[in-house]
């Protein structure tokens, strides 16, 4: 009788599994490099981190997935289905998996996918935050006015922790160090990936490093000499120097929206590689990104007993999104837990650049991460 009442159940649930193919769609935003645009063929002319948000008239890059199941995707409809008033902003036609959104004012954007497969159709829709930079706040001893991310964030110990770290860090000194350094090719095309917000081809105007200098008629020639520094330093009484760097917002996005109506909506915390991308993926010189993408790091497992009960979310050896999940294994290193409960492959975080390098910068060699032990 059980038996019977078993086999039933089982019967039920593989027929129910069968049927079950229906496809549930996924938006990825696709991060561009410079190289990365000439391997695809792109002219868009356009680098993206692969965030929600991102510096005013630069494009967003859009692929369908069906993540529920290993059906193809057969056809797929982007539609952009609102935007800030008066943007002319439309989805574009790029490649035939890849769409994109140039956008063309600040404020949000919110974009619906419709992926089709032979087991149905599914829906899904996702903001993408259009914004102009607003620089650090408080770096090299010049404090900046409102709105620059430390005006508000001062107070608060995680993120004063994470800006001392960073001042220090080769990001922090991105510019300073190479400007006061002794490299005599530093020259005024290498400020792109050594500053905030300097265009990368497409000319925009976004409150970049490279328009407030242009504001204030600023212009860098090489090579380098300390006292260039202190001459960019006195420019409109310090107007340049919160983005005189790689600062928050290279990584985190352009700020304004966020500044102006603070939520975690509006500003990006990226685990994935293609955060680091615009910069790290410059062949043949910068090429981690490139020996990245051929370790076995840059495809994350998935299994679903990564899913597990609260009892076994306590970072022992058996929990297994401590070392198969890069949020999950920084937590660890800060010495917090994982909840995993209910998790499907939708809710990792790939093995990204930043789950062994602290991009605010640590005391060890290459900014590596500390061992939770060594805190
Ligand atoms: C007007 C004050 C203000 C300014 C300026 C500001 N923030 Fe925030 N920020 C906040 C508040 C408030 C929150 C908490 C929002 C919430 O959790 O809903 C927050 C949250 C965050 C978070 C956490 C998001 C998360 O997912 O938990 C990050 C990261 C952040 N801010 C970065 C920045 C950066 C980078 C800048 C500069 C571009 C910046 N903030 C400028 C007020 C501000
Ligand atoms: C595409 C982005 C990009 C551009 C453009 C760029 N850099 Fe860099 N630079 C980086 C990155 C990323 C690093 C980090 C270290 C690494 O990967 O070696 C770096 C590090 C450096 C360093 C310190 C480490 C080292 O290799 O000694 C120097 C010096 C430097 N760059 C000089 C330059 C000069 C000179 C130019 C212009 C001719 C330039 N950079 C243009 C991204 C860039
Ligand atoms: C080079 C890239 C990069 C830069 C520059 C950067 N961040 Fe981050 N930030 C990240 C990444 C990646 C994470 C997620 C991993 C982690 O927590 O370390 C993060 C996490 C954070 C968090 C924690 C959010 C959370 O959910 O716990 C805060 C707060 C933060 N950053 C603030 C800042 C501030 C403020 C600055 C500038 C002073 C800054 N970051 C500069 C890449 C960056
Ligand atoms: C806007 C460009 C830019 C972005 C985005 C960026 N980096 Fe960098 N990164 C640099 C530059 C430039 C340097 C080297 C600065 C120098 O030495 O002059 C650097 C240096 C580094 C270093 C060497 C640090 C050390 O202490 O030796 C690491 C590691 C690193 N980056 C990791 C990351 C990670 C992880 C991310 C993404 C979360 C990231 N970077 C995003 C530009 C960038
Ligand atoms: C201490 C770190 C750590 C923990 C904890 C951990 N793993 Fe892993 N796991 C790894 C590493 C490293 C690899 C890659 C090994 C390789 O490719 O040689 C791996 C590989 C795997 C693979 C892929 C095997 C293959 O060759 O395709 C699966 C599946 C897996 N782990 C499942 C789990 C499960 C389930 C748990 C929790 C019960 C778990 N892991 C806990 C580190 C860990
Ligand atoms: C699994 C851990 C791991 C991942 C993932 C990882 N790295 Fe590294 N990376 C390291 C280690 C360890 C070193 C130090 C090697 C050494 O000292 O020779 C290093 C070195 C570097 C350096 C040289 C720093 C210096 O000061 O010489 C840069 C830049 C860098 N990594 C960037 C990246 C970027 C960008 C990514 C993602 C595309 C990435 N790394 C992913 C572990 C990692």
């Amino acid at each position: 009788m059980l038996k019977n009442l078993l086999f039933i159940l089982v019967a039920v649930s593989m027929t129910a599994s069968v049927f079950a193919q229906v496809p549930r769609a996924k938006i990825v935003s696709e991060p561009m490099s410079e190289a990365r645009l000439t391997t695809l063929g792109l002219s868009t002319n356009s680098v993206s981190s692969g965030a929600k948000v991102a510096a005013n008239g630069t494009y967003f890059y859009f692929s369908p997935r069906n993540i529920a199941n290993t059906l193809p995707v057969t056809a797929f409809t982007f539609t952009l289905t609102s935007k800030p008033a008066g943007s002319t902003a439309t989805i574009e036609n790029l490649l035939p998996t890849m769409v994109g959104l140039k956008t063309d004012l600040v404020g949000n954007y919110v974009v619906q996918l419709s992926v089709t497969t032979t087991g149905g159709t599914h829906d899904t829709t996702m903001t993408f935050v259009s914004g102009n930079f607003v620089g650090v706040g408080g770096f090299d001893g010049i404090a900046g006015t409102f709105p620059k991310c430390m005006t508000c964030h001062s107070s608060n110990p995680t993120f004063s922790g994470i800006f001392n770290r960073w001042k220090d860090s080769k990001h922090g000194l991105a510019l300073k160090k190479e400007m006061t350094g002794t490299n005599t090719h530093f020259g005024p095309t290498c400020l792109k990936c050594h500053t905030t917000g300097t265009d990368h081809n497409l000319a925009l105007v976004n409150g970049g490093f490279d328009d407030l200098a242009a504001a204030n008629n600023y212009v860098y020639s090489g090579p380098p000499n300390p006292l260039k520094w202190d001459t960019l330093r006195a420019v409109g009484a310090g107007v340049l120097v919160n983005t005189a760097t790689v600062g928050c917002e290279m990584c985190h996005g352009a700020g304004s929206q966020h500044a102006a109506a603070p939520s975690a909506a509006n500003i990006a915390v990226n685990y994935e590689a293609g955060a680091c991308m615009r910069c790290h993926d410059s062949p043949p010189y910068y090429r981690t990104f490139n020996q990245f993408a051929q370790t076995r790091h840059s495809v994350a497992v998935w299994s679903n007993s990564f899913a597990q009960t609260a009892a076994s979310q306590n970072n022992s050896l058996g929990n297994c999104i401590r070392c198969h999940d890069a949020k999950g294994y920084i937590n660890y290193s800060y010495g917090r837990t994982t909840n995993t409960t209910g998790w499907t492959e939708a809710n990792q975080t790939d093995l990204g650049c930043s789950m062994c390098h602290d991009p605010h910068g640590t005391t060890n060699p290459a900014s590596l991460r500390f061992t939770p032990s060594s805190w």
